[in-house]
């Protein structure tokens, strides 16, 4: 099954990395329930479930942030083979699984965090935290870390809480359209770069 990562007990914050699974406390209303979720390494037959949340997150999450033609662009052509394709020409996915389902997925390639996204029903659990940890953990095994990272537009105060400090605005041209980000870096491992503070 490959690499699993940590277990995160929401009343208690993160434990160390290493131990196989994520238990998140549900609270919603009256009911309670406990939510076991498991990082580990995206297999092929993860990609369909990979490209719904993509799709949703950018037809939910960011339609708030990018408008309707940005995100257009941003979807078109996209298909659930293109993971498997990126992940063959190596990049790094992660995903989250709780239920039998993928709730999230991350990506890393030389020392940059390429993708990291959780299913719009799922966000705010701590999901996102732990794939972001299994990225940087993966990749300060194999490499020099997660070293930076284009925010899309409302993630920039996620990953400035997570040691992220913008060194400027950036833009990818996505099928026509111009995407504006947020150029990130973690200061500690890039420390020759201008983090203006
Ligand atoms: C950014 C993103 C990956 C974060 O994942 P997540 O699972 O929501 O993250 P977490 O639950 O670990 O942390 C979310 C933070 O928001 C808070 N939060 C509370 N309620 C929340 C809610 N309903 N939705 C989102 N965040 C919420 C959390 O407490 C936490 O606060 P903290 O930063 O002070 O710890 C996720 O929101 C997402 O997929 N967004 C859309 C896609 C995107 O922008 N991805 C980044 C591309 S660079």
């Amino acid at each position: 099954m490959g690499k699993e990562f940590s277990r995160f007990d929401r009343s208690e914050g993160p434990l160390d990395m290493g131990d196989p699974d994520l238990h998140l406390d549900l609270r919603i209303g009256r009911s309670h329930r406990e939510l076991r979720v498991v990082v580990r390494q995206m297999v092929d037959r993860d990609a369909d479930e990979i490209h719904e949340i993509h799709c949703a997150c950018l037809t939910r999450t960011l339609a708030s942030h990018y408008t309707q033609e940005q995100i257009a662009a941003w979807m078109k052509g996209r298909t659930p083979a293109g993971y498997i394709n990126a992940a063959n020409g190596g990049e790094n996915f992660f995903v989250a699984e709780a239920d039998g389902r993928v709730i999230g997925f991350a990506s890393w390639q030389d020392s940059e965090l390429l993708s990291l996204f959780v299913h719009p029903d799922s966000q705010g659990l701590g999901v996102g935290s732990l794939l972001l940890d299994a990225c940087r953990k993966d990749a300060a095994a194999e490499s020099a870390g997660i070293t930076c990272l284009k925010a899309a537009a409302g993630a920039d105060q996620f990953y400035a809480r997570r040691g992220f400090v913008p060194v400027g605005q950036g833009c990818t041209i996505k099928n026509g359209e111009v995407i504006q980000d947020t150029r990130m870096v973690l200061p500690e491992l890039a420390p020759n770069l201008k983090t203006g503070r």
